[in-house]
């Protein structure tokens, strides 16, 4: 079950993620890793090869991030890309300086095909345009080192020691600006670390299978099913390995989008996977009931979940062991993951569950990336159109509903909601989105409608593009698909006279409105 690794050390670049995943998308299995791991456990793990990352910092500003400098005598290929070949070069000799301009953006290099970079270069065009965002720049490689790409404005933009196996970069191949960055890591991967590409999703499950199987032994599962990618592809995983040992529970919450239970019920049985429905609305509906405040409601529903959950979980007997559907990013320490998470809300949708239940972790997508969760979903035989769904909070419509939550209101939302996702669908936009949703506000405006004043609801519509959530801008949606939302808003659902469309970025606003 050991796949050969190429372990990428993070100095905290916003793309570090980016390295790993280019790299599984190649079949060669990545992990990332804090600088400062020691030595002797990088070793340990053997790895083929390992990169070096970028990072915000300047290698001459005291305390940047290093790793230890014995890392570039393991005896192992390393590459160093932008503040990786900063200290790289830093490490081992060489001069770094700032660069009197700085570089940010598209720049264009010139590669040396031939010569020391060959196997890194190898089928790559000598004029590149390629990505590059950094302060400083190398001056003066190491001794050993050759320059094998410059740029207008950096005379070493690329630069190997073929006979150590080191190679750096001052651009970033993983970034798609890159012109044949995939091909450069490939090179990386597959013609100086000697990787077989061992990692593929069809071996992933039959080794999870497996690997669940050891852990489990005899014992019993359960498993929350949110209604997700995640936790579906997660429960669909543990089913494979244990069959019916495995129960899961979905809790209807009162706050789903328009038909959802019933939509979710159906996949499910088409998955035959076993699932027992709680439909626990009324509980959480009258708890909510007169809470405005968005941080109470998002307590009072992750409270009330488990609490629903662990009176379900207790009638089943024999389960030690709770499934989840936790991934990748949620479990790498390093320094870009620790920066970013800072910044998230507490977005505990089963936060608390296996503390207060004593019971043994089944986290068998730990190891994967959401667009490897959503490969190795087709290959279990979720539809596609689940396998695109974007991304709903576990709180729900609740903090889409500034105010009160009430029946009527959520009725309406869910109406209101119901008209987005489909106009976005018609009109392709639905994938290419990260979230678009229909937000209640607390305000009442005068209208006309016929001959009638009307003094009625306002919807906000919200739709943006986002990599990963942590940043979004607002999308810049066609005014026509904007028109016939609104118009069918206003015509289709009673008690809505006005409809605007949120037009923020993140930050400083978040995306959803509570
Ligand atoms: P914000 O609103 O913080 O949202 O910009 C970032 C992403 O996280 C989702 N989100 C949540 N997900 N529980 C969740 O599971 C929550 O309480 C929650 N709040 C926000 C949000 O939809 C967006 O994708």
């Amino acid at each position: 079950m050991d796949h050969q690794t190429i372990i990428v050390l993070d100095f905290g670049s916003q793309y570090t993620q980016l390295i790993a995943r280019r790299l599984r998308e190649l079949s060669v299995y990545s992990e990332i890793w804090s600088p400062d791991a020691p030595l002797e456990r990088i070793r340990e793990r053997g790895p083929i090869g390992i990169i070096l990352s970028g990072g915000p910092k300047s290698v001459l500003e005291p305390g940047a991030p290093a790793c230890d400098p014995a890392v570039f005598a393991l005896g192992k290929p390393v590459l160093g890309i932008c503040y990786g070949m900063q200290l790289m070069t830093h490490s081992l000799g060489g001069t770094v300086e700032p660069a009197p301009h700085r570089e940010f953006g598209h720049a264009h290099v010139r590669v040396q095909p031939e010569g020391p970079a060959a196997a890194l270069f190898a089928d790559v065009p000598s004029e590149l345009r390629v990505w590059a965002s950094h302060g400083d720049f190398v001056t003066a490689p190491p001794a050993g080192f050759s320059v094998t790409a410059t740029s207008a404005n950096a005379p070493v933009a690329a630069m190997a020691d073929p006979s150590r196996s080191l190679y750096a970069l001052l651009f970033h191949p993983e970034v798609v600006h890159t012109e044949r960055g995939l091909d450069i890591l490939r090179n990386f991967a597959f013609g100086i670390c000697a990787a077989r590409g061992d990692w593929t999703i069809a071996s992933f499950v039959e080794e999870s299978t497996e690997r669940i199987r050891g852990q489990v032994g005899a014992g019993g599962v359960v498993c929350a099913l949110s209604g997700g990618v995640d936790s579906t592809v997660a429960a669909l995983l543990v089913h494979r390995a244990v069959g019916a040992r495995l129960i899961c529970i979905f809790v209807d919450n009162g706050v789903l989008r328009l038909d959802e239970p019933a939509q979710i019920r159906k996949r499910f049985e088409r998955l035959q996977l076993p699932v027992r429905f709680v439909d626990a609305s009324r509980l959480f509906l009258d708890r909510l009931d007169g809470i405005v405040d968005p941080e109470q409601k998002r307590k009072i529903i992750g409270a009330t979940f488990i609490e629903v959950f662990e009176a379900e979980a207790a009638g089943l007997g024999g389960v030690d062991f709770l499934a989840q559907g936790t991934l990748y990013p949620d479990v790498i320490e390093s320094v870009s993951v620790v920066g970013q998470s800072a910044m998230i809300k507490s977005h505990h949708n089963v936060g608390g569950l296996p503390d207060r239940m004593r019971m043994k972790l089944v986290e068998p997508l730990r190891q994967l990336f959401k667009d490897e969760v959503r490969q190795l979903g087709r290959q279990l035989g979720l539809d596609e159109e689940f396998i695109v769904r974007q991304p709903f909070p576990g709180p729900g419509l609740a903090v889409r509903i500034l105010g009160p939550v009430t029946t009527p209101r959520l009725d309406l939302l869910r109406r209101a909601d119901a008209i987005v996702a489909e106009e976005v669908k018609r009109d392709g936009w639905y994938v290419r989105l990260w979230q678009s949703f229909a937000v209640l506000l607390p305000v009442q405006s005068v209208g006309v409608m016929g001959d009638e004043r009307t003094y009625e609801h306002t919807i906000a519509v919200r739709a943006v593009e986002s990599r990963d959530g942590m940043t979004a801008d607002w999308a810049r949606l066609p005014h026509d698909l904007l028109a016939r939302i609104s118009s069918r808003i206003v015509n289709e659902v009673r008690g809505v006279n006005r409809v605007v469309y949120d037009i923020s970025s993140k930050p400083p606003s978040t995306i959803e409105w509570e």
